[in-house]
C-alpha cells in the first residue's frame, strides 16, 4: 500500500500530519529498518503510515506501545485492519505505560547481562513529560542499533498551553507543577539536555516549526550536526495569497474588476 492510499484511509484522523507522515515514509523507505518501536499509539494513523512503509520495502514490523486505559475510536487495531496491514504490526498494551514496555525488551534482549539492541528506529509521541519521557530516551538508547533513528513529536509543547482544553494530561494535574515545568516544553528540554548532549548521537534535525526532532545514533565518534528545517506549508502559501488579494480588493477604484469580484469568494 502506497502512501496516498494510506492516506485515503486513515488521513482524517488524528494525529499525525500528512506532512510527518510523508517525512516518516521517506525516512523508512530510504533507511529501510527493520524493527520499528512507536511509543503512543492513539488511533494507530501514524503505525499505519510506517506499516505501508514496511510493506512497500517488502519486510519489517511495528511494535506499537500505549495504555490500556487509552480508548480511541476509531482504535490502533481497526485502521490497521482496514488497510489491510495487520501483519507488519504488534500493537501492545501496558498497565502503566510504555517505560515498564521498555523494562521488560531490556529484560529479553539480556540473556547474558548485555543488553542487545533490537530496534532501527523509535519514534516517542506519548505523555510529553520531562520524567517519564526522559527515563524513555535512555532506556530506548539501550535497544536502539548504532545508525538507528529517534523521532520526538510536540517538540515545542507545554502544559500551559494545555490548560485551556484540560486540566490534566496522561495522568499528570497541570496545577501540581510549577510555573516554569507548566511553561517550559519538556520535549525540547530531554533533546537539548538529554540526547544533544549524549556523546552516541548526532544530525539533530529539528523541523521549523518546532514540533518535531529528530537524532541519529551513531556508528562511530565524529563531528555533531545540527539542522533546522523550514517548510513552506500549504496554510502558509493561502494566507499570503488571502493578503495579496486582500490588498489588492481594498485599493480604491483602481483595482481590475477581476480582482474585487474574487475578494468575497475567499
Ligand atoms: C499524540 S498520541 C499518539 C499519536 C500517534 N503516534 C500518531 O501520530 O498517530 C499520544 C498517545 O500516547 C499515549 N500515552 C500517554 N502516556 C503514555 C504512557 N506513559 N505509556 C504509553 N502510552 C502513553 C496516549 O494514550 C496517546 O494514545
Amino acid at each position: 500500500m502506497q502512501f496516498a492510499d494510506v492516506r485515503r484511509v486513515v488521513g482524517g484522523v488524528p494525529f499525525i500530519t500528512p506532512e510527518h507522515a510523508l517525512d516518516l515514509t521517506n525516512l523508512i523507505l530510504r533507511e529501510r529498518p527493520e524493527q520499528i518501536l512507536e511509543l503512543g499509539i492513539a488511533h494507530g494513523t501514524a503505525t499505519c503510515y510506517m506499516a505501508a512503509a514496511l510493506e512497500e520495502i517488502g519486510r519489517g514490523k511495528v511494535t506499537a506501545v500505549d495504555l490500556k486505559v487509552a480508548q480511541f475510536r476509531p482504535s490502533a487495531e481497526e485502521q490497521l485492519e482496514r488497510c489491510g496491514l495487520g501483519r507488519y504490526t504488534e500493537v501492545v498494551r501496558m498497565q502503566t505505560g510504555y517505560t515498564w514496555f521498555l523494562h521488560d525488551q531490556m529484560r529479553r534482549q539480556s540473556p547474558d547481562g548485555i543488553c542487545r539492541p533490537n530496534y532501527d528506529l523509535c519514534i516517542i509521541d506519548g505523555p510529553k513529560n520531562w520524567t517519564i519521557d526522559g527515563c524513555a530516551f535512555f532506556l530506548v538508547d539501550k535497544l536502539l542499533k548504532p545508525g538507528g533513528w529517534i523521532i520526538f513529536d510536540d517538540y515545542a509543547w507545554t502544559y500551559a498551553a494545555a490548560d485551556a482544553s484540560r486540566s490534566a494530561t496522561d495522568g499528570i494535574t497541570h496545577r501540581n507543577l510549577s510555573d516554569e515545568e507548566r511553561t517550559t516544553p519538556h520535549i525540547r528540554e530531554i533533546f537539548e539536555l538529554l540526547v544533544m548532549q549524549h556523546p552516541d548521537y548526532s544530525n539533530f534535525v529539528v523541523y521549523g516549526r518546532q514540533d518535531w526532532a529528530m537524532a541519529q545514533k551513531l556508528t562511530c565518534s565524529g563531528e555533531k550536526t545540527y539542522t533546522v528545517r523550514h517548510r513552506t506549508e500549504y496554510g502558509d502559501l493561502l494566507s499570503r495569497a488571502k493578503g495579496l488579494i486582500r490588498r489588492a480588493v481594498m485599493r480604491p477604484r483602481s483595482a481590475p474588476a477581476g480582482i474585487a469580484a474574487a475578494g468575497p469568494k475567499l
